[in-house]
């Protein structure tokens, strides 16, 4: 791991990955951040680490093959951490089109140009060897097994049944992942890990969203009974992951990463509330998300006993600091909540 590609790094949790791997891994030389800027991709969530002599931002489209296979030959990847997508599923429920074309075309374009870098032979259209190190990992999500009745948890080997464009979205990039690595011998893996929660996190998501509208006094949305169950990982103990697959994987695997930490959306909602020392009232019983997943919960057996890794965030814990995290950044809320958030926010919530 020399010569790193971070797709999507604007993001949620390619930033929060970005800061975790520059600080952890001291001898890469160069990381390419590679992201579209879309609503949710942000600079300011890496205005820390601008001054890094290896950082570099590139603006690019992932389904943009000249400019992927641009980028490749410019740069000299060995590694790509691919986290670029449309993630939430929401949106995902009015434009199916756009998570197809970004989530599963842009998956093509980025291996397609991988493939092409990487192998040693690449006119020999049978060649399956490349140059020593190189890898590309796919980060996947829980959500492609589909849901989870009261009990049980998903493995890497539970079948792939996604219930949203969103996860049916990332199950589809998820194997054509696996076919490349099948059918040309390229390097890979894909991670599938649980709801993420952390610093930087965009408030259309559940914990931003909630600590956003509770510091307003405005009502706080519940789909449906609130008796859905998530199983919470903090963004650093997913980033910790991320970097023993890279480190020590074995090419071709799958790996699930879960935080250990499963709560209804209510018993979260109420610990956000205690935190916040606002009242339960807040709580809005709205209608329901259609297909809407009723529970997950990962099994990490496989990463925990093979390369080591455990999550170390209690809920608690990381709600906490969470909560701690946006009441100390008041002006990246103000910022990111202006504009094409408010015409979001009105669509999704005044009708419900
Ligand atoms: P996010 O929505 O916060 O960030 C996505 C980033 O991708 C943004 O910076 C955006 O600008 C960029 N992007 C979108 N389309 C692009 C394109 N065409 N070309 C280049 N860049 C583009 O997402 P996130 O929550 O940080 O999730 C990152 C990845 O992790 C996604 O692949 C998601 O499916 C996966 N994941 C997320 C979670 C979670 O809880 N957030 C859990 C499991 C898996
Ligand atoms: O499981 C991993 C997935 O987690 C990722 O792949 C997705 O990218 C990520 O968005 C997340 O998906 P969810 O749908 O689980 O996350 P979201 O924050 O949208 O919702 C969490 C739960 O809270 C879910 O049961 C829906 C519910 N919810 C959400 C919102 C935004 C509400 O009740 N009200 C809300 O306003």
């Amino acid at each position: 791991m020399n010569r790193v590609l971070v797709t999507g790094g604007a993001g949620f949790i390619g930033s929060n990955f970005i800061r975790y791997f520059l600080k952890h891994q001291q001898d890469i030389s160069l990381l390419v951040n590679f992201d579209f800027l879309t609503y949710a991709g942000n600079l300011e969530n890496l205005t820390d680490c601008e001054s890094d002599p290896r950082y570099r931002f590139v603006r690019g489209d992932v389904r943009d093959y000249g400019q992927v296979k641009q980028l490749f030959s410019e740069y000299g990847f060995d590694t790509v951490v691919h986290f670029a997508a449309e993630s939430h599923v929401d949106r995902s429920i009015t434009d199916p089109e756009l998570f197809l074309t970004t989530n599963v075309l842009g998956t093509r374009a980025l291996l397609d140009a991988a493939k092409e870098q990487w192998n040693i032979d690449p006119k020999n259209k049978y060649s399956q060897t490349y140059k020593p190190g190189v890898r590309f990992l796919q980060i996947s999500t829980d959500e492609v097994y589909g849901a989870l009745g009261p009990t049980g948890k998903f493995t890497e080997l539970s079948p792939l049944l996604p219930n949203s464009p969103y996860s049916a979205s990332k199950a589809s990039a998820d194997l054509l992942v696996r076919a490349f690595g099948q059918t040309f011998g390229l390097p890979v893996n894909i991670t599938r890990c649980s709801n993420n929660y952390g610093p930087y996190q965009f408030p259309e998501k559940l914990i931003p969203l909630m600590v956003h509208n509770a510091l307003l006094d405005k009502p706080l949305p519940v789909y449906g009974d609130g008796m859905q169950v998530r199983d919470w990982l903090h963004v650093e103990d997913h980033c910790a992951a991320i970097t023993a697959v890279l480190e020590r994987g074995l090419v071709g695997e799958v790996y699930n990463i879960g935080g250990s930490s499963e709560k209804t959306n209510l018993e979260l909602i109420r610990l956000i509330l205690r935190e916040l020392e606002k009242s339960e009232d807040l709580i809005t019983y709205v209608q329901d998300r259609p297909g809407h997943d009723r529970r997950y919960a990962i099994d990490h057996t496989k990463i925990t006993e093979t390369l080591s890794w455990s999550p170390v965030y209690t809920v608690e814990e990381g709600i906490h600091e969470t909560v701690q995290w946006y009441l100390h950044h008041p002006d990246w809320i103000e910022r990111v909540v202006t504009g094409e958030y408010q015409v979001y926010y009105a669509r999704m919530y005044e009708t419900l």
